[in-house]
């Protein structure tokens, strides 16, 4: 196992410009006062882990990372509890996921012990940062990430890496609370393709979504829903979270893991815990259609976007080129349950009888 040196910032942010920023953190516009760094080269493995203070990063402009687009990132919540105790869900998923996202790009893999101690690390120095319980969907948001740190022009894998994990207050990801979103159904791109890097989390796939996500904002929607490329039939996920169908008969239907789509943690864990509440869960491909069709004959009953950020968010209207559907402008009863049953784990409010609350602090 790894171990870390500490190198605390001797300039932290003032306590009160810090607490007038949790009080109102929107998403990812404020970064901690430090970062975790820890170094790979091919011949030497991971060095020891550093924590730094929070500050740009020096690259070389020949880095792999910059012309090939090396990258992989992660992205998990640490929540504090009533009793100030500090927690992260089910962190070694996102560990393992991202050892599948290195092993697709072609980077090295961090063990799992070291990514949950570089997260420790982290949220222990920085644990003013991490908003007080009871103040809403609010948390500390880690970004774990990995980028090809050689200079080198050739295209291979690069012989050195280095992972950093950055972290940031976050507030609710859409702002106007919890009322149903838009979505924009994209023809024109795809995010992913067959044998691509769709099922890693990596940059590109996030590039490769953007000219969607323009696309439905010029249309006056919220997110981007991709179809599979092969046949343009097939629902596969938002440009950063993963959907969810209620049916009339309380079915709850996702998309099927195709390698296309990216198996979402959130994704993972409301498929259990709607088997928990009693609730038939599916996982199979969905045609757009369904979704159209459903929406009219009352079939579908409730769709909702489910991912670290977004956590549960209802989705209202479908727009598309030449016409709309919306299943409902209220959140729905099943959206809702699935939803705190989540946030109650994760703030500590039910006993965590699946190993799934890991302590930080
Ligand atoms: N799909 C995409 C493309 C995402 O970016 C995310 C967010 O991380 C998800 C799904 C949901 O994944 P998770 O629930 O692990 O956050
Ligand atoms: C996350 O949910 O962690 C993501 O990476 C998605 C992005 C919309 C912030």
């Amino acid at each position: 196992m790894l171990t870390f040196t500490t190198n605390s910032r001797t300039d932290p942010m003032p306590d009160e410009e810090r607490t007038a920023i949790l009080a109102d953190p929107g998403f990812g516009k404020t970064m901690t006062d430090h970062m975790v760094r820890i170094k790979w080269t091919r011949d030497g493995g991971w060095e020891n882990g550093e924590l730094l203070p929070y500050g740009p990063i020096s690259l070389d402009p020949a880095a792999g990372v910059l012309h090939y687009g090396q990258e992989i990132f992660e992205g998990l919540k640490a929540y504090r509890h009533e009793d100030d105790s500090i927690w992260a869900f089910r962190p070694e998923a996102n560990a393992e996921r991202l050892q599948r996202s290195a092993r697709r790009l072609a980077l090295p893999e961090l063990a799992v012990e070291d990514f949950v101690e570089s997260i420790k690390v982290l949220v222990e120095a920085d644990k003013n940062w991490v908003p007080e319980y009871g103040t809403g969907e609010t948390s500390l948001y880690l970004r774990p990430f990995m980028i090809a740190s050689e200079a080198f022009l050739g295209v291979r894998p690069s012989h050195e890496a280095t992972f950093y994990v950055i972290a940031s207050p976050a507030g609710a990801y859409f702002s106007g609370g919890i009322k149903p979103v838009s979505l924009w159904l994209s023809t024109e791109y795809a995010r992913a393709g067959e044998g691509g890097t769709g099922a890693a989390k990596c940059g590109g796939n996030y590039a490769s979504s953007l000219a969607g996500q323009v696309e439905a904002v010029a249309h006056g929607c919220d997110q981007v829903v991709f179809l599979d490329s092969s046949t343009h039939t097939y629902i596969e996920e938002l440009g950063g979270m993963n959907i969810f169908f209620v049916h009339r008969d309380g079915t709850l239907v996702t998309p099927e893991l195709t390698g296309t789509i990216l198996e979402g943690i959130t994704r993972s864990s409301i498929l259990q815990l709607g088997s928990e509440l009693g609730l038939q869960v599916v996982e199979r491909r969905i045609p757009i259609d369904e979704w159209k069709d459903g929406v009219a004959s009352g079939e579908i009953t409730e769709v909702f976007a489910c991912g670290t950020a977004a956590v549960v968010t209802p989705v209202g209207t479908l727009k598309w080129d030449g016409g709309e559907c919306t299943v409902s402008t209220e959140p729905g009863e099943t959206t809702m349950k699935i939803r705190e049953t989540l946030l109650d784990l994760q703030y500590g409010k039910t006993a965590d009888t699946r190993g799934w609350m890991q302590r930080l602090v």
